[in-house]
């Protein structure tokens, strides 16, 4: 079992959030699930899953968002930040993609998460030196090796993938953990109706195959140990990384 109790789910009104959602209530935890699109949430909520509407973008908003949630759920223990979105656009074409849909991705897929781990690791260190906390985000494959049509999401999920080796580096000899989901390109709603979007030889992993095997991870590692948490095609590049480059992390200025 999860070693989660009450968790704040950030994005999991669809896809891999609302799976690891349902996961999570299956084990008897308590699952704050949030998003924008009401009608999700609201059908969510008929589930027994505790629904939260937030937009992660409206930067400004977000303090407050999470003074309220810490407060109703006092009991928050893990913060998983699974939101995200992906603009697919090409640099030879201007009309490809607006500025404002590129800033709109930073601030949904980067900024929103160094404001959320601003106010909620002070929050999670305040509960006491001996009791555990989890701080999640999900990544993706292409934080490790990129593909040429999302380039700004690409570049989001590798700054994740940094953001959180330095928190932990951080936060070593705290009680929270920090812990980065990897998918690979997992078969949810949204890419299967979209199918057409993606590559003829990208093959999606099913979703009860991924979620079965990060759960096989989080469910029996202790969180202490866990850092990147892969599946499918994403272990071989986590790997890659980890036993390269990851390994001159405890050394970073050596050469
Ligand atoms: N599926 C894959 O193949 C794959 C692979 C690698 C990584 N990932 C990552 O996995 C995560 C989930 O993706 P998914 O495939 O499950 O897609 P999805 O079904 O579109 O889920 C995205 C979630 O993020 C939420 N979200 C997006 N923008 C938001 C905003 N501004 N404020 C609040 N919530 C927001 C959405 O909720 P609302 O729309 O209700 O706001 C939704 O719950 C993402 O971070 C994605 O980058 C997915």
């Amino acid at each position: 079992m999860a070693p989660f109790n009450t968790i704040l789910l950030l994005g999991a009104t669809s896809g891999l959030g609302e799976s690891a959602a349902k996961r999570l209530l299956g084990q008897g935890k308590k699952v704050i699930v949030t998003g924008r699109r009401q009608a999700r949430l609201d059908a969510l909520k008929a589930e027994d899953l505790e629904t939260y509407a937030m937009d992660v973008s409206d930067i400004a908003a977000i303090p407050k968002h999470l003074d309220t949630l810490f407060s109703t759920y006092p009991d928050i223990d893990t913060v998983w930040i699974n939101s995200g979105i992906a603009t697919r656009y090409s640099v030879k074409d201007i009309n490809s993609c607006t500025d404002a849909d590129l800033t709109l991705e930073v601030t949904t897929n980067l900024t929103a998460a160094a404001i959320i781990a601003r106010h909620t690791i002070p929050h999670f260190l305040a509960r006491g030196e001996d009791v555990e906390s989890h701080f999640l985000i999900t990544t993706s494959g292409l934080a490790f090796v990129p593909i040429p049509f999302f380039p700004v999401y690409n570049a989001c999920k590798a700054g994740l993938h940094y953001f959180l080796v330095s928190l932990r580096q951080q936060l070593k000899d705290s009680p929270v953990n920090i812990i980065e989901i990897v998918p690979p390109f997992v078969a949810t709603e949204y890419v299967v109706k979209n199918r057409d979007e993606a590559p003829k030889n990208l093959q999606a992993m099913s979703l009860k195959d991924y979620e079965d095997e990060v759960f096989a991870q989080l469910d029996n590692i202790p969180a202490k140990e866990l850092k990147e948490v892969a599946a499918g095609p994403s272990v071989l590049r986590v790997k890659t990384w980890r036993d390269g480059l990851g390994a001159m992390i405890a050394k970073p200025f050596a050469d």
